[in-house]
């Protein structure tokens, strides 16, 4: 395929598998990759900036295509060594950086003077145009119906995408809510030059979570998800389960993120992707769960999303009369 988001990045697919907190390391990353799209690790999955150098070099082993790094800047108590991670990016040699969390901008001026190209991942136009202004080579766009952080104005990609297409001026891809080559013809379609996906390649042969976390997604349907954090304005669409409704009832009830707190750590969701107790915590899916069937390797996603797209633009044509 050929849209400005492959020529911008020199990949032969505009499918790209974002950045995803304990599943982006380098297995999945690299099998994207060889399949033609964008893999990219996370760097904050890693304990150290070393770490990431590490999980960098093994990604670049298993593939000499273009990869990227996820950096995810949210606001916290003890922020992680952003700076530290960032030198341990450019210094591996890594040029394509998935920002996320909030502006990219304080971080433009490094990543310009090492010749990486940003995509920052974004959930409103506004923030769109202004990264597109701070200089970010592309944009990513997640929609209402995406896994992890959907922001607070609840804009559905159908609308969210055709209206980022009138806005942007630079190559923007499509994410939340893809999983098939319907999706991929619909965001180029609506206007996009890609898709972006979490929660299908989670579900796939190379995503290093356990087995019955996946069998849980291809089970589950499109109501399977829950929003917490709605009244604390950093609203998380995550899997729903007997801990996301106790999350979801207590913060109804007037609690706060005290009250809630051990319910959500981060080590706690760790222990559903490594032990596969699904009520451990509280874990990212998206609405997307709905549509996949299967655990196929990571490179057969981006393959057969390709060809799914094409078959169903030419099928569409035949709806016209000539
Ligand atoms: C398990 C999981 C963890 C995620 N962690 C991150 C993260 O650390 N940083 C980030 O920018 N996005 C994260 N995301 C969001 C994805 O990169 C992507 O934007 C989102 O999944 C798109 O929606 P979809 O799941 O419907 O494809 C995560 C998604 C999942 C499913």
């Amino acid at each position: 395929m050929r849209t400005r988001f492959t020529e911008l990045l020199g990949i032969e697919h505009p499918v790209v598998q974002g950045g995803m907190m304990w599943v982006g390391r380098a297995e999945l990353a690299a099998a994207v990759s060889e399949a033609g799209g964008l893999g990219i690790v996370t760097a904050l999955t890693q304990p150290t900036p070393h770490d990431l150098a590490t999980e960098i070099a093994r990604t670049r082993k298993l593939t000499d295509k273009p990869f990227g790094v996820n950096l995810t800047i949210l606001p916290s108590i003890n922020p992680p060594p952003y700076d530290e991670y960032r030198r341990a990016i450019v210094d591996s040699g890594v040029t394509i950086v998935e920002t996320a969390g909030s502006s990219p901008e304080p971080h433009m001026g490094f990543f310009r003077e090492h010749g990486v190209q940003v995509i920052h991942k974004c959930t409103s136009v506004r923030h769109a145009v202004k990264a597109e202004r701070a200089g970010v080579a592309a944009v990513s766009i997640d929609g209402f119906e995406c896994a992890g952080h959907p922001g607070e104005d609840d804009i559905p990609g159908l609308v969210l995408v055709p209206a980022a297409a009138d806005a942007l001026s630079i190559p923007f891809i499509a994410s939340g809510g893809f999983a098939d080559g319907r999706g991929l013809a619909a965001a180029l379609v609506l206007g996009a030059d890609g898709i972006n996906m979490g929660t299908r390649f989670m579900c796939s042969e190379e995503s290093p979570i356990a087995a019955a976390v996946k069998r849980r997604i291809v089970e589950a349907t499109e109501l399977d998800t829950t929003l917490i954090f709605r009244s604390l304005r950093n609203t998380a669409r995550v899997a729903r389960n007997s801990v996301s409704e106790q999350v979801t009832r207590i913060l109804a009830d007037g609690g706060t993120f005290v009250d809630v707190q051990e319910l959500v750590a981060g080590s706690r969701g760790r222990r559903v992707f490594e032990d596969g107790d699904l009520d451990a915590g509280i874990w990212t899916a998206g609405l997307v769960q709905g549509l996949i069937h299967d655990v196929p390797p990571a490179g057969e996603i981006v393959t057969r999303i390709v060809r799914e797209a094409r078959a169903v633009l030419d099928a569409t044509q035949t709806k016209f009369t000539p």
